[in-house]
């Protein structure tokens, strides 16, 4: 069955692909966030990784240089033929496959890290909810998910601003939310200091709300 338009995609009138087309889209900075650089350098990505909503990969493939296992899905077929065009040129092992992040169960596996770099902050409450479902579906409990998201914490805010209360909100039963602390997202939008972000750390705890 074909999917659904998401709230984003309803409100801009256009699939997430189209954000590819002409040259790189707004958030594609041609390297990884300096975020997700700190927690691999960190050692904060562990066992197999999950990139939700990869886009073009650079997250991805800045994990995979660290050593690690990693598959990185999206909708967006442009950002994926991309992203494992530059796996090719860069001698780099991951994989990219198109999948649906509210329809995770095709994965047909389970991640010990999730990287979720922008693609939270653009679903709406409903879709929250049932990405943060999806994502216990990929997870075993002690999995750790790390989300960047725009703050609401102004100024200069992202166009999808999240506040601690929803972040909370979506992650509430089966997950401990361990910290949020405020982070730096890079756009090409924003200046060299990036717009105001969220990391959040969520592990996923052995009880599943309704189990
Ligand atoms: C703001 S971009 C961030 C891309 C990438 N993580 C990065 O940091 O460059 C959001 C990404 O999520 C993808 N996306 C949106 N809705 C999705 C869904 N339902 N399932 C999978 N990917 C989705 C979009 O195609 C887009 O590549």
């Amino acid at each position: 069955m074909p999917r659904q338009p998401t709230s984003h995609e309803r409100m801009t009138g256009q699939p997430w692909d189209a954000s590819y087309h002409d040259g790189p889209a707004p958030w594609d900075i041609d390297g990884p966030q300096p975020a997700v650089m700190r927690i691999a350098a960190e050692g904060g990505f562990t066992g197999l990784v999950l990139d939700a909503g990869c886009g073009s990969g650079e997250n991805a493939l800045h994990i995979a240089h660290h050593g690690l296992p990693v598959v990185g899905f999206d909708v967006a077929e442009t950002a994926l033929a991309r992203a494992r065009s530059k796996a090719a040129e860069r001698g780099l092992q991951v994989e990219f496959v198109t999948a649906d992040a509210l329809r995770l169960d095709g994965l047909g596996r389970t991640f010990t890290t999730v990287l979720d770099c922008g693609l939270f902050h653009t679903f709406d409450r409903d879709e929250r909810r049932e990405y943060v479902t999806n994502l216990a579906s990929v997870t075993e409990p002690g999995a750790r998910v790390y989300v960047l998201c725009f703050s609401d914490q102004g100024p200069d805010t992202g166009p999808h601003p999240v506040s601690q209360d929803e972040l909370r909100a979506a992650f509430n039963g089966g997950w401990d939310i361990v910290a949020i602390d405020a982070e730096r997202v890079h756009t090409r939008f924003h200046g060299s200091h990036g717009a105001p972000a969220w990391l959040v750390t969520v592990d996923r705890t052995s009880h599943l709300a309704g189990t």
